[in-house]
């Protein structure tokens, strides 16, 4: 398949929105990462999506809205709570899990009853939404377990030949957080945060009140909530390890390590504050970690650079957990598979 791949304009919007009405799939931006976009009504449309992305099945997607009447006509049992967060935090970086209508076809919703639904932010994605006229379906726009994309030229290398177009903005200013949506399920008596990411479990809940955070999020042994947590996820091609501590004894033992394997390509995930403390690798600095926006907005693209770069092994320093560095320690360990030293 030939893969149309077009800046976005006017004509190259309307074509995108013919594609995904007539049964195709289009990635495209918004706010968190790239959306790999189906008719979410179209049964066959939405298969097409596991194939290209060689997802599991009972791995359901997100629905992207870009009208708030939308919501109405997809899910239903919706709470007053629900409705607050839709207040506060849409169109933005959240997903909200509620009871599914039934004409949603269970490819969409990955055979649950519960469909989750997000309004995002960036205008691209709302314009090609309101012009397609259709909830559209939309798992991150990577191939199955690798990172997340947070820029085209990575759509590129993940699904090039796999899908009808990818459509991308010259400037990406609007795409600002570079990690998922936070995902929330309203379903249940008490709200319960499935992923964390901008949007914060404090944020939540001084909107609604009572919220849990997912028991598989606080240890690491509880089988995940949200079907697509299971799975490996978020993985560069080399072997992720994170060192954990104060920056000191963090740069020590990253050091230590880096000596210990020579014979490996190594990579080390680091900071604006450490990148000049290690020699013999590549160094990549995800930022300054007093702006977590700005780690969490390169981690992606830093994890694919690594690839490019044919690294075996990278050492990952550890980010402070408060505001989205939760949202980014928990994409960091699931890429390294909860592979962490201490010190
Ligand atoms: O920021 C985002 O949310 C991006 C952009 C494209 O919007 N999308 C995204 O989709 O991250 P995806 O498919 O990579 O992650 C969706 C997650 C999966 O872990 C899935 O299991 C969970 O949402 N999920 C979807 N429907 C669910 C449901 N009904 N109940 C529980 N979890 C659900
Ligand atoms: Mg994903």
């Amino acid at each position: 398949m030939k893969t149309l791949i077009e800046k976005a304009n006017g004509q190259s919007i309307q074509k995108a929105a013919q594609i995904l009405k007539s049964g195709g799939l289009v990635a495209f931006p918004t706010e968190t990462v790239y959306g790999l976009g189906a008719d979410a009504l179209n049964a066959k449309a939405v298969k097409k999506i596991y194939l290209a992305k060689g997802r599991p099945s009972d791995n359901p997607l997100i629905v992207h809205i870009a009208q708030l009447n939308y919501l109405n006509e997809i899910a239903k049992d919706i709470s007053a709570k629900a409705i607050e967060l839709t207040k506060k935090f849409w169109p933005g970086p959240l997903t909200i899990i509620l009871n599914k209508k039934d004409y949603i076809p269970y490819e969409t919703s990955g055979a649950l009853d519960t469909i989750a639904v997000r309004f995002p932010a960036n205008s691209l994605a709302q314009k090609l939404i309101n012009a397609a006229n259709l909830p559209i379906a939309a798992p991150s726009a990577n191939v199955s377990g690798k990172p997340s994309c947070t820029h085209f030229s990575h759509v590129i290398n993940d699904l090039d030949g796999k899908i009808d177009m990818i459509i991308y903005e010259e400037s990406e200013k609007e795409f600002s957080f570079g990690l998922e949506s936070t995902i929330i399920d309203m379903t249940l008596e008490i709200p319960v945060m499935l992923r964390p990411g901008a949007v914060t479990l404090e944020m939540l809940k001084d909107c609604i009140g009572d919220v849990i955070v997912a028991d598989n999020l606080l240890n690491d042994n509880e089988h995940p909530k949200a079907p697509g947590m299971k799975y490996k996820h978020y993985s560069p091609k080399a072997e992720v390890i994170i060192v954990s501590g104060n920056l000191e004894n963090m740069s020590a033992k990253i050091n230590e390590l880096i000596l210990q394997s020579e014979n490996k390509k190594i990579g080390v995930l680091a900071s604006d504050q450490t990148k000049n403390l290690y020699n013999n690798c590549l160094v990549l600095s995800a930022g300054n970690r007093n702006n977590l926006l700005d780690v969490a907005e390169n981690l992606f693209s830093i994890l694919r650079e690594f690839d490019l770069n044919d690294i075996e092994i990278i050492y990952a320093e550890s980010f402070p957990q408060n505001d989205i560095g939760f949202a980014i320690m928990n994409r960091l360990q699931k890429a390294a598979d909860y592979k962490i030293i201490r010190v």
